[in-house]
């Protein structure tokens, strides 16, 4: 019989891409010489905080800044976890500046920031489990940030290592489903971080080079909605088949910048 999914309410900060564009490349997706519809951009982030509301989820917003194009990417900016946060020290000059805007969102919230000595790009590379914190490191976060993040919240922390560079981020080679399960690409990952979420997760969803290059590992999952990238079909239905229910979002002009569903999505948790 089919797992009957069960949903939990989640907080999510945002950030609107006014001054979203392609104007430098940090990774392979981005070709500044490619234009960005800056008005289809809006619509489709608009469609994604839609479904996220329509689906009961509470979603703040941080206001953008003209200059800095990435700043839609949340994600990257901070790690939250039992209301303590972790903020960020982006790898790329033309990104570090976004971390104080975020920073001043998250005091005026009522929320302490520390803030990391070494690079760390937040979720991008650092994935919640409710258990684990799954630690991404090859392109962006180092190895010192993560035991910098390990001390701050005393949460066990596994480091990953990535291993394609079209998969920088941890956030675009794996996804947590729920409390007990995750999505990832094997072939992203280093033989030895393989065989750990191979013990970690023997039960995992797997997916194809073309599931992850269709955006489908950069999916936001509330325990039974999974809010994902309608070019991933094929991933869409095998998790149909375990029982989520897909919601698809098109981001498709952030896949100009190397981001997706998650990348725009940081996740507040009390
Ligand atoms: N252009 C951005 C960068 O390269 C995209 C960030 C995507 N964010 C993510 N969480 N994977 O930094």
């Amino acid at each position: 019989m089919l797992q009957s999914r069960v949903p939990r309410r989640r907080r999510f900060l945002v950030c609107e891409p006014r001054h979203f564009a392609v104007q430098y490349a940090i990774n392979p997706w981005m070709h500044p010489d490619v234009r960005v519809d800056v008005d289809l951009a809006q619509e489709q982030w608009r469609a994604l905080i839609r479904a996220y509301r329509a689906h009961d989820h509470v979603v703040d917003t941080v206001p953008p800044v003209a200059g800095l194009p990435d700043m839609v990417f949340a994600a990257n900016s901070a790690v939250v976890v039992g209301g303590r946060v972790f903020g960020s020290l982006f790898h790329a000059p033309e990104r570090r500046p976004e971390s104080e805007h975020y920073e001043t969102w998250f005091k005026s919230a009522g929320f302490d920031v520390y803030r990391p000595e070494s690079v760390c790009e937040g979720e991008g590379d650092l994935v919640f489990t409710g258990r684990y914190l799954l630690a991404g490191t090859g392109f962006r976060t180092t190895r010192e940030a993560h035991a910098e993040v390990q001390e701050f919240f005393g949460v066990p922390l596994i480091a990953l290592t990535l291993v394609d560079p079209y998969f920088y981020h941890l956030d675009t080679a794996l996804f947590v489903l729920d409390d007990d399960n995750v999505v990832y690409y094997p072939e992203a990952f280093s033989p030895g971080s393989q065989e750990v979420l191979a013990r970690l997760y023997p039960d995992a969803v797997l997916a194809t080079r073309e599931d992850a290059a269709a955006w489908g590992l950069n999916s936001v999952s509330d325990g039974r909605h999974v809010f994902i990238a309608p070019q991933a079909d094929d991933l869409a239905s095998r998790l149909a088949a375990r029982g989520y229910v897909p919601v698809p979002v098109d981001l498709s002009e952030f896949h100009k910048a190397g981001g997706g569903i998650k990348c725009c999505t940081q996740e507040i948790r009390s």
